[in-house]
C-alpha cells in the first residue's frame, strides 16, 4: 500500500476581504496578525502541514477594495513561524521588487529560526495597478519568467554552500564570487503559481511545487499530468497543490445557496479590475468565469455536505494532487467545521 498522503494547507487571509470579491459571507478585516496567528495555531493543532499567504501591494478598488489591506509575507511568516512549532509557512515574493541576495538572506534566516519550516512562492507579477503605482515596469510575459528563472538560480546557489562562490551573468543579474552564509540546513521548498506554458516550464525546471488553479476538480488530473510530464523532461519531480474554496452546508442546496449569496453580492468594480489586470497581465484565466473569480479568487469550488467535500478532496488526491491550500468564506468558522466534520472522514479514508 502506498504511504502517499494529501498535505493540508490553508491559503491564509493575510489580505482583506479574502477569498471572495463580495460583501456577503466574508469577514472583511480578517487580515490582522492576531487573527492569522489564531488560524495558524488551529491549523497546526489539527495537523495541517502548510500555511500559504498572498502577496499584494494594492487593492482592486470598488466597494471592497479587494485585498487592499495586507500584511507583507516575509515579515508575516517571521511572526507566524515564531508562534508555531511544526507547521510549514510560505512567503511570496514578487521578483521585480526584490534582489535575490536579499531574499536568500531572509530565507536562510527564516530557515534557521524555524527548523527549516519556511518555503518561498516566487511570483513574476501581473498587476499593472501595483507595478504602475510603484513605477516598476512589468516585463513582457515570457521575459518575466526568464527573469524569475535567473532569480531562482541565484537563490539556489546562495542556499547551497558547495555551489559557492559562483558567478552569474544574465540580462537580469550580474554576480561575481557570489556567496552567502549561513546557508539553510535544508534548501527551502520553492513554489511557483504560474499557469501559462512559460510558468509551468519554469516550475518544471526549477521549483518543488506547482500551485495551480483549475476550474473544476475534474480538470485537476490533466493539469497534474501536464506538470509531471514537463518536470520529467528535466529529470525532476514537482508536487502539485490546488486551492479549493470550501463551502460547507447541511445539504448541497444549502451550500449552493451560500455560494449564490456571495455571487449576488459580488463587487463588480473590483472583480472587473482584477479580471482586467489578470487578462492583460497573464491571459491565463480566460476559461474562468467572472463569477468564479468573484466568488473564490479563482480557487476551485468544493461545495456540499462534509461527505461531499471529503469526496471531492479525495478525488483531487486520486488525480495526483499533493496538497490543498484551503480557503473558506469565513475562515475561523470554516476551519472549525472542516476540522470537526471533514477531517475525520479524510482520516478514515486514509487520505490524510
Ligand atoms: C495559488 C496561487 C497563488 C498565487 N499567489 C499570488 C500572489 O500572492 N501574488 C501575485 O501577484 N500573484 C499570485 N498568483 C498569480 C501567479 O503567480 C500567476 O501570475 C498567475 O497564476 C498567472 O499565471 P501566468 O503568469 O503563468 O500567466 C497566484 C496564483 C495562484 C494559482
Amino acid at each position: 500500500m502506498s504511504d502517499r498522503k494529501l498535505s493540508l494547507g490553508l491559503f491564509m487571509p493575510n489580505c482583506s476581504n479574502m477569498p471572495s470579491i463580495s460583501t456577503a459571507n466574508v469577514v472583511a478585516d480578517q487580515w490582522t496578525f492576531e487573527h492569522n496567528k489564531q488560524l495558524a495555531l488551529m491549523a497546526e493543532a489539527a495537523g495541517f502541514n502548510y500555511l500559504f499567504p498572498v502577496s499584494r501591494w494594492r487593492g482592486f478598488g470598488g466597494e471592497t477594495n479587494f485585498l487592499g489591506t495586507s500584511l507583507e509575507t516575509l515579515t508575516w511568516a517571521t511572526g507566524i513561524l515564531a508562534a508555531t512549532q511544526r507547521i510549514n509557512v510560505f512567503s511570496t515574493v514578487h521578483v521585480p521588487l526584490f534582489h535575490p541576495f536579499v531574499v536568500a538572506k531572509m530565507g536562510a534566516t527564516l530557515a534557521h529560526m524555524s527548523g527549516n519550516r519556511w518555503g518561498l512562492n516566487v511570483v513574476s507579477g501581473w498587476s499593472e495597478r501595483e507595478f504602475g503605482m510603484m513605477g516598476v515596469p512589468l516585463e513582457e510575459h515570457q521575459r518575466r519568467y526568464e527573469k524569475t528563472g535567473a532569480f531562482i538560480e541565484i537563490l539556489q546557489n546562495l542556499w547551497h554552500a558547495e555551489r559557492q562562490p559562483f558567478n552569474h551573468d544574465s540580462e537580469w543579474y550580474r554576480v561575481r564570487d557570489g556567496e552567502a552564509s549561513p546557508v539553510p540546513d535544508k534548501p527551502p521548498e520553492i513554489a511557483n503559481a504560474g499557469s501559462s506554458a512559460d510558468g509551468r516550464n519554469l516550475t518544471a525546471r526549477l521549483c518543488d511545487w506547482a500551485f495551480v488553479s483549475t476550474p473544476s476538480i475534474e480538470a485537476v488530473g490533466d493539469v497534474v499530468s501536464d506538470i509531471r510530464t514537463r518536470a520529467a523532461q528535466y529529470g525532476r519531480k514537482v508536487k502539485t497543490a490546488i486551492f479549493p474554496f470550501v463551502v460547507m452546508g447541511e445539504s448541497k442546496q444549502a451550500a449552493e445557496s451560500t455560494l449564490e449569496q456571495i455571487i449576488a453580492a459580488k463587487d463588480d468594480v473590483a472583480t472587473k479590475n482584477w479580471l482586467h489586470d489578470l487578462t492583460a497581465g497573464s491571459g491565463s484565466f480566460d476559461t474562468f468565469t467572472e463569477n468564479m473569480l468573484a466568488s473564490s479568487g479563482g480557487g476551485v469550488h468544493v461545495l456540499g455536505t462534509a461527505d461531499a467535500i471529503a469526496d471531492q478532496l479525495e478525488a483531487a488526491f486520486a488525480a495526483g494532487v499533493d496538497a490543498v491550500m484551503l480557503t473558506f468564506p469565513r475562515y475561523m468558522e470554516g476551519l472549525q467545521t472542516f476540522n470537526n466534520d471533514v477531517l475525520p472522514l479524510l482520516k478514515q479514508r486514509g487520505v490524510v
